[in-house]
């Protein structure tokens, strides 16, 4: 519309006031001296006043009782401080206290300065888009999310119980690599990965539920028949897990725990990164825990003993670079000598 001025369109008092009166944003306007000269309806519905009574009056008084700050000193209104300070607000998320609200009330705001036609100022305008509902939407989804990871955490401490339940051995098994992958994931700096570490390593051996008591417990070594049965108990975890949609991230983990480095575990012969890296660190951890306990059939080994076969396997059974940062954690710290053994 070239050389058009706003003002020769005779209409655009009613447009304007149909377009506030219409939108769910809140609008004011003041004038210099902060006097309320224009405010939608919206204003009204969430202050909860007819707007019209407040046309004319000033919005400190009416809409804030007479207060600019809140008690630490900040502007209770950014209409109020953009006028007061000229520091204007490009859709900042604030939350708004007035005398008048009912509750919280958080927006993104808006507000600019109008000036006349020698550039003085002439008044403030101000655009509140509500995101109150959104905020606590998002509050309870939080919340929800809390619920859902504590709820986890107990199946997996009920997974845990469960196993101990069929063999003491496993239980303390489960807690003590689980305190040893942790400790390899944070040598390791990825300190991202201590929960999903912790809850794998609780749960690596709960397909041991499915495996017979007398082969799980006998105190002498396992015939060829009785291992093979036992080398089902990371499909049988996998199969376990794979019926709770929220643990489908743990099923490669556990099925993976027994796989090695060269490709020779079981059950799928994966080979290096193929296999997943916690399930990498879970072997490392549970190779460490297995060798210095005691078990039905023979006593535990010496931590020396069990570091040496740890360096010896590196590459072969297990992650070479994983194997190098436990060794440096239980050694190069001293750690051997004081290194708790169950
Ligand atoms: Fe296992």
């Amino acid at each position: 519309m070239p050389n058009m001025s706003y003002s020769k369109i005779p209409q655009l008092a009613n447009f304007t006031k149909m377009i506030m009166a219409s939108s769910d944003d809140l609008i004011t306007v003041v004038d210099k001296q902060g006097i309320i000269i224009a405010m939608n309806p919206a204003v009204g519905r969430l202050l909860r006043v007819n707007v019209e009574k407040l046309i004319g009056l000033p919005i400190i008084q009416t809409v804030y009782q007479g207060r600019k700050f809140d008690y630490q000193g900040k502007y209770l209104s950014p209409i109020i401080e953009t006028l007061e300070t000229g520091r204007e607000f490009k859709d900042k998320e604030v939350g708004i206290q007035a005398p008048l609200l009912l509750s919280d009330f958080i927006c993104r705001t808006t507000t600019g300065i109008l000036r006349d036609s020698s550039g003085k100022l002439a008044g403030v305008y101000c655009y509140d888009k509500d995101i109150t509902k959104c905020r606590s939407l998002e509050r309870k989804n939080e919340n929800l999310l809390d619920k859902i990871n504590t709820q986890q955490l107990q199946t997996v401490l009920a997974f845990s119980e469960a196993i101990g339940a069929r063999d003491d051995y496993t239980r303390g098994h489960s807690e003590r690599v689980a305190e040893y992958a942790q400790m390899i994931t944070a040598a390791m700096g990825l300190q991202e990965l201590n929960e999903l570490v912790y809850v794998a390593s609780l749960v690596h051996d709960v397909g041991k539920i499915g495996i017979p008591e007398h082969i799980l417990n006998k105190p002498a070594r396992l015939s060829e028949e009785e291992f093979q049965r036992i080398k089902d108990h990371p499909i049988i975890g996998a199969n376990i897990l794979k019926q709770i949609d929220t643990f489908s991230y743990l099923v490669s983990i556990v099925r993976a725990h027994h796989e090695r480095f060269d490709g020779s575990g079981y059950p799928d012969g994966l080979i290096a990164e193929e296999i997943p890296l916690i399930s990498r660190i879970i072997a490392v951890a549970d190779a460490f825990e297995a060798m210095t306990s005691d078990r039905s059939y023979r006593e535990r080994f010496s931590i020396d003993y069990a570091v040496e076969e740890l360096k010896r396997c590196a590459g072969s059974q297990f992650d070479p670079r994983i194997v190098s940062h436990f060794v440096t954690l239980v050694c190069g710290n001293g750690l051997e000598k004081g290194f708790t053994q169950p």
